[in-house]
């Protein structure tokens, strides 16, 4: 063996370029071929690689631009009227973060979108606001601050806030880059306004109520029938799981929202959940596959991603990229901090590619870089 190489690069490639062998990669390439040995270090990593970099986007200085999109375009002009949230390193797929998609969209009080529909599936998490509302497949519903509503993917669906309300801020997740990359996206445009098909929030008082689901319906979607998750539920769960459960090392208390008549996820590609992170909870570091987007939704603290450090507070939100060690901490000694997440754990274990790993030095924790 060639001792210019080290043990880890054994039986890996190792070809020196020659001009014979510049020759004969230009001859493949001519005939729409390669070498395989060429790019096998770079297609075949040693361990899950992201294409992502950490980011936080901090609410204090996204919120004006977000509150200024409503005075410089109409919804109607917009199609959709957001700011999206890129990762440094996905601009060329809009992505947040792997191959999720994030945005902040505003509607003031009586502005309502037009109805239309996409393969790509949507989330949304309410940061803002009073009044504000969805409707899915022509079942209006209502929506709150730190609500959780989901728009599957083919779903008509269409966002307004009532005359009387407060302008709504609320942070939409798509998977628009995954089903693009799989080349399977489509776009329509719904004729008019949808007709209301059954009673004002039909879905959750019907599946998101004491845990129980009628006994007469039927659902064979292959997403969850509950489309809020409200958080005056939410919140008491998480609260309530503290009080009767060692917590979790790493995540303290964490609960994905799922669909009632399975306990999966709420959608075939994302995935969601909130997490509880009791006050001075300093969680360890651990790194696992699924490309995770987060918001904060109560309380402050700090988030080290590949040892660096990245403070947030409410409405705040990061990213983790796939296989990036990542630890949670909050930096009150007396209030509880909140996290919600969407990922794309679906589509992660689905396909089984999930994998995990303990950060085991140091304690369990990161140093700062
Ligand atoms: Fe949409
Ligand atoms: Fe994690």
């Amino acid at each position: 063996m060639n001792e210019n190489y080290s043990d880890d690069q054994i039986g890996r490639a190792r070809v020196h370029d020659s001009p014979e062998l510049i020759a004969y990669y230009k001859e493949l390439e001519n005939l729409g071929a390669g070498a395989l040995w060429k790019v096998a270090n770079d297609i075949e990593p040693w361990e899950p690689k992201s294409n992502s970099v950490p980011m936080l986007w901090k609410y204090d200085d996204l919120r004006n631009l977000v509150l200024k999109s409503s005075e410089l375009v109409t919804p109607e002009q917009a199609g959709r009227r957001v700011v999206y949230l890129v990762n440094e390193k996905r601009k060329d797929v809009a992505a947040a973060v792997g191959w999720l998609y994030s945005g902040i969209q505003v509607t003031r009080p009586g502005e309502s979108t037009s109805a239309h529909k996409h393969k790509a599936s949507a989330l949304r998490f309410i940061m803002e606001g009073e009044g504000g509302y969805t409707v899915v497949d022509g079942n209006k519903i209502t929506f709150e601050v730190n609500d959780f509503v989901i728009t599957p993917g083919s779903t008509w669906h269409e966002h307004g806030v009532d005359d009387n309300g407060k302008t709504c801020i609320w942070q939409d997740g798509l998977d628009i880059p995954l089903i693009n990359a799989l080349e399977a996206n489509d776009y329509a445009v719904y004729d008019g306004k949808q007709a209301l098909d059954v009673p004002i929030n039909y879905s959750p008082i019907n599946y998101g109520t004491a845990g129980m689901i009628p006994a007469d319906k039927s659902w064979n979607k292959p997403y969850s029938p509950l489309f809020k998750y409200a958080w005056k539920q939410v919140y008491p769960a998480l609260v309530n799981a503290l009080e009767i459960n060692e917590i979790n090392l790493f995540d303290a208390i964490f609960m994905h929202y799922a669909n009632p008549l399975t306990g999966g996820h709420v959608m075939l590609t994302m995935g969601a959940s909130m997490q509880l992170l009791p006050a001075g909870f300093s969680g360890k570091a651990h790194k696992h596959t699924g490309s995770f987007v987060y918001q904060c939704a109560k309380g402050k603290g700090f988030t080290i991603i590949d040892g660096k450090r990245f403070d947030w507070k409410e409405r705040d939100i990061f990213c983790v990229p796939s296989w990036a060690w990542h630890e949670h901490h909050n930096l009150s000694q007396t209030e509880d901090a909140c996290l919600f997440n969407f990922n794309d754990l679906p589509v992660i274990e689905k396909l089984g590619l999930y994998q995990e790993k303990e950060y085991l030095e140091n304690g369990g924790h990161q140093n700062i870089i």
